[in-house]
């Protein structure tokens, strides 16, 4: 699809870098391809001239392959100048650095930059190029058919959810969340199997921002990129990464995992502050209702006897019973009400109205059970066929 033909890397979308010098190519020749994409930090340390101690002290880590990994932390700790040394804005004083399995002081800068796409808050759009061209910058620069060129910025245009009616305007007429998505298709242009982001969302409202991480989240799940994003909302990383870097001054590592291992048992102080308040509400968003083993509830068949209706209410120890008509929930009858009837069907029911499904978060399950009457969430697959149900004791449970 593309030419192989050299490009010179100060052009492109990373921004112009003139001030460091090249760095000799040697013999190896980088095999760029999204299966040797992963990225590998050993012992990397910047020191910048003058500065009394490092922005970055020796840190290790990986970055799975087709992974999200936020870099989360707070200001002046090093994220930005970690992301600028995995693709060489920046380099390291001492340490290694692999992407795709080679070192990226081995890589010619351009070489290195066209398997690695990067985002960055200010967006950075040529301002008198149109959205077309500019998501077409590195493609151009490749040297791609002009036919091939217009079929792609359509695709990624599609892929980041930007209005095609767009593609002819100039940055200055797009909104902020628009310019942000713009800014992601540029990136993605050339089809890099790497990503790295730099706190995208920073700069737009909260309700545009939401949109723009659903919409990463929605294009990963299509993508599987190696991506690392640099934030200093953790809730930004829960949500997104699939492992989270929690970084202290001095990039130094505290704690590194899935966010929910994380949340479950945070390393020491620093990780527990920085996670927030409501570390368990946090973790009940990351399990689904799938995940926890579900009570079967105080049911009972619409044409059984009311006797059977008491034992199960207090084998629950509860004064209602659910009302079943083989696998349907019709709803459930208060137990001061049974004494008349000849079978539980003849009680006066309720039905019950909220439902979760298996993939529901189990906040959004206890969401529910607090507001019922009933306290429990009752669980109903896709053809709404009563599963079981949850009380704060399955939750509680499901946390220990
Ligand atoms: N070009 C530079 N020259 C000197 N110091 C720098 C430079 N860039 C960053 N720093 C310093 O390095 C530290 C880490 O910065 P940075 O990586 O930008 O942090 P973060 O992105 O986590 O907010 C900070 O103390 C910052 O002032
Ligand atoms: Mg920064």
């Amino acid at each position: 699809m593309q030419s192989q033909q050299t490009v010179g890397g100060a052009d492109g979308p990373v921004g112009a870098d003139a001030a460091t010098p090249a760095v000799p190519a040697t013999a190896t020749q980088p095999t760029a391809g999204p299966a040797e994409a992963a990225i590998r930090l050993v012992a990397v340390t910047k020191a910048f001239p003058q500065a009394t101690s490092p922005a970055v002290d020796r840190l290790s880590l990986e970055v799975g392959r087709g992974e999200l990994t936020a870099l989360v932390g707070p200001s002046g700790c090093g994220k930005s100048t970690t992301l600028k040394m995995i693709n060489r804005l920046i380099e390291p004083t001492s340490g290694t650095i692999e992407v795709g399995g080679v070192e990226v002081r081995d890589q010619p800068r351009h070489e290195l930059r066209r398997q690695i796409g990067y985002v960055i808050q200010q967006i950075g759009l040529f301002p008198h190029r149109t959205v077309a061209d500019n998501i077409a910058t590195v493609p151009r620069l490749l040297g791609w058919r002009k036919a091939t060129i217009r079929a792609r910025t359509a695709e990624l245009a599609g892929q980041v959810g930007l209005d095609r009616d767009l593609l002819d305007r100039y940055p200055s007429a797009l909104s902020g969340g628009q310019q942000q998505r713009v800014g992601v298709a540029r990136a993605l242009a050339a089809d890099p199997p790497v990503l790295l982001m730099d706190e995208p969302y920073s700069a737009v409202d909260p309700i545009v921002r939401a949109h723009l991480q659903d919409d990463l989240a929605r294009l990963q799940q299509e993508l599987h990129k190696t991506i690392v994003l640099v934030t200093h909302d953790v809730d930004e990383a829960i949500k997104l990464g699939d492992r989270i870097a929690l970084l202290n001054v001095g990039g130094h590592l505290e704690q590194f995992g899935t966010p929910a291992e994380v949340l479950r048992a945070p390393a020491n102080e620093f990780v527990e502050r920085f996670l927030g308040r409501e570390r368990g509400l946090k973790r009940m968003a990351l399990i689904t209702v799938a995940e926890v083993p579900l009570g079967g509830g105080p049911m009972v068949q619409a044409d059984a006897a009311p006797a059977e209706a008491e034992a199960a209410m207090a084998a629950e120890g509860v004064d209602w019973v659910g009302v079943l008509a083989g696998d349907e929930l019709l709803g459930w009858a208060d137990g001061a009400d049974l004494a008349g009837a000849a079978r539980v069907g003849d009680a006066p029911r309720t039905p019950f109205r909220a439902f979760v499904r298996p993939g529901t978060t189990i906040r959004e399950a206890l969401d529910n059970i607090v507001n019922s009457r009933t306290r429990v969430a009752v669980v109903l697959d896709d053809d709404d066929r009563y599963l079981g149900m949850l009380t704060v004791d399955h939750l509680a449970e499901a946390l220990e």
